[in-house]
Parts: structure tokens; C-alpha cells; sequence
């Protein structure tokens, strides 16, 4: 456990700063009151440590590997180490939440798994867990979302969970957590596994804490490789949880710049926009009070980007705290400059990466174009879900 999980521990309304809390209904408020004592309770001990480490490290594949890009260091003129969560099991970072979840899952005897997902990663990877345990899945997703993500619609399918497609507004990540919450309100005895560092406390501090593993591998492995800190530290970032994972062991360590790319969508100008940290107002939005797109009567608007996993008008409590405090810079990347990106890794290192982890490589190449930092991105998943998006 590090000093900032210890650190978060206190503060057990989950507020960060201003930003945060649990706005739910009351049907919900004892039963999350209940898991937030529940997960502070179980997953500090040595017992859950164990079983979560056992499972990251044989199922998962962890440690990922921390590789350093030697062409695309070349390329940019600054060395570039990238932290491999696409060589995860099921493909991306969201792997880590869903099994420690899955765990508290397990010990809280839950009969059904709920979960909401944009890009299909956090989807699969809910179905994944809940098929190693044999319980029973349902997820949902926006229908704009099952088409653009139609591999991991199948994936899911496989797993045995069944897809939730869901018509209204959109049809993108909002509107799926919107009829999770809603389906979960009706039925308080299913456990519902969110897959970002979103919504009530207590799932910002738990998705937090089980991604924090990201930062904990590669500051070690990037201290056994140059022997000492990097300058920079790089992520996408959606609803947050990779980016948080990668940040909260590097937050303390006040030289490491750390900067974030959230989805400009076709520009911070136009209405077709997912950078809620450059554009969103505050308000309280799916059982937290953070930023969100709004219209100008301040009413949550729907977002856009070409990655369903950055598409979200909302985002994590914790990051709108960084922000205001000024320790992360979140910059906007629009489609053109991540497609760039995705083509650009693809050719210089033979790696396809995600079109959301696409954002950092675009946003690194930005910052760091003949600077001679030592970065380290953080590559949160791979792209063969994307490749028919060029
Ligand atoms: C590969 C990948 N990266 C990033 C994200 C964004 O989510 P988050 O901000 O929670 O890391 C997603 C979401 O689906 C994803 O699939």
C-alpha cells in the first residue's frame, strides 16, 4: 500500500478536495456506504493482497513490461519508455480493476455482475472475471458503441456475459452507465463493477487503488533502468483510471511532470468534443461532484471522439482536483492527430496500439519533439479493436 493510498484511506467520504462524494439515490446510498466500508475493510489485508497479486501476476501476466522505444525515441528527440498494459490478458489496463473487484465480488457472494462499457475493453474484461468465477454478467453498452467495437461485442458474447445494447441519447458510454445505475437501482443486490475512476465514491478510490499497480511497476522498472525518476509521465485519459494508475505513485515526487490527453474530439471549438478537463463545467453528474460537459444552461451535454473509450462528457473526481491544484497538465488531442499516432507507433515499432492510448503517443510527440526528456507513456491498451477505424 503507498502513502497516497494510505493517505486516501482517510478520507472516507471520498471527497479530493471540493470533488467527489456519492449524489444516489437512497436505495443505493447504504448499499455503497456498505461496499466502501467493505472494500477499506478487505482490501488492505494480506489475505485479499495476496489472492489480487497471485491473480495479476499468473492470469493477468503482470509485471507488464516498461519498453524503451528506441525508433520512436528517435523520432520525437526524446527517450521514450512505454508501459505495456496492451500485453495484458484481454488487452488492456482494465483487467487490473475488474479482478480486484471481482474479488470483493466474490466475498460479498454477489449472484450477478453488472457493468457499463464504451470501448468494449472494460466490458471484456468484467466478463473475463465474472467467467473465471462462474458468475453471471450482464453489460451494458451504447448501441453507436456495439457497432464501432464490434469485436469486443463478440468477445464479451464468448465470455458468456450478456450485451446490454442501449438505444437512447447517443448511444455511448453515458447513456451506458446511465442504464447500469439505473438497472442497478432496481436490482441493489447485483454488484456492479464500474470500470473507471468515475462515478460515487466509493468506485473513484477503489478503480484508483487497484490501478495503482501501473505507477508501482514502472516507477521500479524505470529506476532499475536509468536510475533515477523520469521527467515526464504521459496518459490518456477517458473517465481516468489509467491515468490515475500510471500518476498517484509519481504524484508525491514534485520534479515529474505529469500530463494527461483527454479526447478534443474534432477540436476544442466545436461542439464535437469529449475534453471535459479543458471545457466542462461543475456539477454533479452520475453520483459525483466533478466536471462535465454542459450546455450554456449548465445541463450535462453528450460528448464525442473517435475513441469510445475517451467518449464521455464526464470524468473522475480525483483528476478535477489535480487539475484545479495545478499538479497535472490535461491537454486536448483531436481524432486527426491520434489517428497520426496510431499510425506512427504501428510503423516505427510494430506495435498497434488503441486508439484512445493513441492520444498519449500524439500528445508525447507534442511535448516532447526535440526536448531530450526521459518519459515514460503509458500504452493502456492495444488496437486490433481499431484497426477498422483508419
Ligand atoms: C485501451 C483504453 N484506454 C483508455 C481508456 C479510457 O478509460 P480510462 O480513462 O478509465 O483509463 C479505455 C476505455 O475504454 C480503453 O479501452
Amino acid at each position: 500500500m503507498t502513502t497516497n493510498t494510505k493517505q486516501q484511506q482517510e478520507n472516507k467520504q471520498g471527497y479530493f478536495g471540493e470533488f467527489g462524494g456519492a449524489f444516489v439515490p437512497p436505495v443505493l446510498e447504504t448499499k455503497l456506504k456498505d461496499l466502501a466500508d467493505f472494500f477499506y475493510k478487505t482490501a488492505f489485508t494480506e489475505d485479499f493482497e495476496k489472492e489480487f497479486i497471485h491473480l495479476l501476476k499468473n492470469y493477468v501476466g503482470r509485471p507488464s513490461p516498461l519498453y524503451y522505444a528506441k525508433r520512436l525515441s528517435e523520432h520525437i528527440g526524446s527517450k521514450i519508455y512505454l508501459k505495456r498494459e496492451d500485453l495484458n490478458h484481454t488487452g488492456a489496463h482494465k483487467i487490473n480493476n475488474t479482478i480486484g473487484q471481482i474479488l470483493l465480488a466474490k466475498r460479498l457472494g454477489a449472484k450477478q455482475i453488472l457493468a457499463e462499457t464504451g470501448a468494449g475493453q472494460h466490458g471484456v474484461a468484467t466478463a473475463t472475471a465474472a467467467a473465471l468465477f462462474g458468475i453471471k454478467c450482464k453489460v451494458f453498452m451504447g448501441k453507436e458503441d456495439t457497432e464501432r467495437q464490434k469485436l469486443n461485442v463478440n468477445r464479451m458474447e464468448l465470455l458468456g456475459a450478456e450485451v446490454v445494447s442501449i438505444d437512447a441519447g447517443q448511444g455511448t458510454l453515458k447513456d451506458a452507465v446511465d442504464a447500469a445505475l439505473g438497472y442497478y437501482i432496481e436490482h441493489p443486490d447485483a454488484y456492479y463493477l464500474l470500470g473507471s475512476a468515475v462515478g460515487p465514491h466509493p468506485y473513484p478510490t477503489m478503480v484508483a487503488h487497484f490501478q495503482s499497480i501501473i505507477g508501482k511497476e514502472a516507477r521500479k522498472q524505470f529506476l532499475e533502468a536509468e536510475g533515477k525518476l523520469p521527467d515526464s509521465i504521459v496518459a490518456c485519459i477517458g473517465g481516468g483510471s489509467n491515468a490515475i494508475g500510471l500518476f498517484k505513485e509519481f504524484i508525491p515526487d514534485e520534479k515529474v511532470k505529469i500530463y494527461a490527453a483527454e479526447g478534443a474530439g474534432e477540436g476544442l471549438d466545436t461542439k464535437r468534443t469529449a475534453a471535459t478537463l479543458n471545457l466542462g463545467k461543475r456539477m454533479i453528474f452520475q453520483g459525483a461532484d466533478s466536471l462535465c460537459l454542459a450546455d450554456e444552461e449548465g445541463n450535462p451535454v453528450g460528448s464525442y471522439s473517435v475513441a469510445a473509450g475517451l467518449d464521455y462528457p464526464g470524468i473522475g473526481p480525483e483528476h478535477a482536483y489535480l487539475k484545479e491544484i495545478k499538479r497535472v497538465e490535461y491537454h486536448a488531442i483531436t481524432d486527426k492527430e491520434a489517428l497520426d499516432a496510431f499510425k506512427l507507433l504501428s510503423e516505427k515499432e510494430g506495435i498497434i496500439p488503441a486508439i484512445e492510448s493513441s492520444h498519449a503517443v500524439a500528445l508525447a510527440e507534442k511535448l516532447f519533439k526535440n526536448k531530450n526528456e526521459t518519459v515514460i507513456i503509458n500504452l493502456s491498451g492495444r488496437g486490433d479493436k481499431d484497426v477498422e477505424r483508419l
